[in-house]
């Protein structure tokens, strides 16, 4: 079964017929909120809001453990993530859709592995490849059938939050590599490569980072959740075709 974690913008999927909710509980606590079950384009998924139902978890309080860990319980064996970034790169502007195939870690102090104890045998997840190519693969060719093309790769940089980036945090970032930046890539996209779920992020540009494009100044969040909710439509019908388009 597929679960789409919906981000900024998208703490509903308009779109999902909902049979049933169900809180969940774990040994890592509760997650973001109670699991929604329901129909999308006549397919099983689960929808989770990361930040809750009023998007009131910040990046870093998150409970990424618990909300993997319950999909997992659930019998969930494929997640999208749904998140918005700022763009690094020159051509991912806002509105942008990507589905990035590389990531950095910027944060700490998170909860980022579930061997966390000294008395468990523990793995060294394979994370080269961080996100599943084939449900990369899947997401972009709904993309096209959709006629919201996606841009293929980029690295995402994966930053603490809650507060937005220096000029310099982004000059670095754009020197290691990096082409966009969002909040809440780590730790979830490493917990899933532990539980072994097939993971891949539909990323929505919402701003130019902090130094790029018009944004000298700041970003202008109004801004944001203006195109982040303008660009959910989209996300909304690349997700049907992911679920129900032929070849899929
Ligand atoms: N920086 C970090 N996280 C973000 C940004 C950004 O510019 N935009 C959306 N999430």
């Amino acid at each position: 079964m597929l679960a789409i974690i919906g981000g900024r913008g998208m703490t509903e999927l308009a779109n999902l017929h909902i049979t049933h909710r169900q809180v969940m509980r774990t040994p890592y606590g509760e997650p973001s909120g109670a699991f929604l079950f329901g129909m999308l384009n006549q397919h099983q998924v689960i929808f989770l809001a990361r930040h809750g139902y009023g998007h009131t978890i910040p990046p870093h309080l998150v409970n990424y453990r618990a909300n993997l860990w319950a999909l997992r319980e659930q019998g969930v064996s494929n997640v999208i993530s749904i998140a918005t970034v700022g763009g690094i790169r020159a051509d991912l502007t806002p509105g942008v859709i990507a589905v990035p195939d590389q990531i950095i870690d910027y944060t700490h102090g998170r909860d980022a592995t579930f061997y966390d104890t000294r008395d468990a045998v523990y793995i060294n997840a394979n994370f080269a490849l961080p996100f599943c190519p084939e449900l990369r693969t899947r997401i972009l060719q709904s993309a096209a059938l959709v006629h919201h093309p996606a841009r293929d790769g980029g690295v995402y940089a994966a930053t603490q939050g809650p507060r937005l980036d220096s000029i310099a945090e982004i000059n670095r970032f754009e020197r290691d590599g990096a082409d966009m930046v969002g909040m809440t890539g780590m730790p979830e996209t490493a917990l899933a490569m532990e539980l072994q779920l097939k993971y891949a992020i539909l990323a929505v540009v919402v701003n130019h980072a902090a130094g790029r494009g018009n944004n000298q100044q700041g970003v202008n969040m109004e801004q944001v959740n203006v195109t982040a909710v303008a660009a959910m439509e989209r996300v909304r019908s690349i997700l049907e075709c992911v679920v129900s388009c032929d070849g899929n």
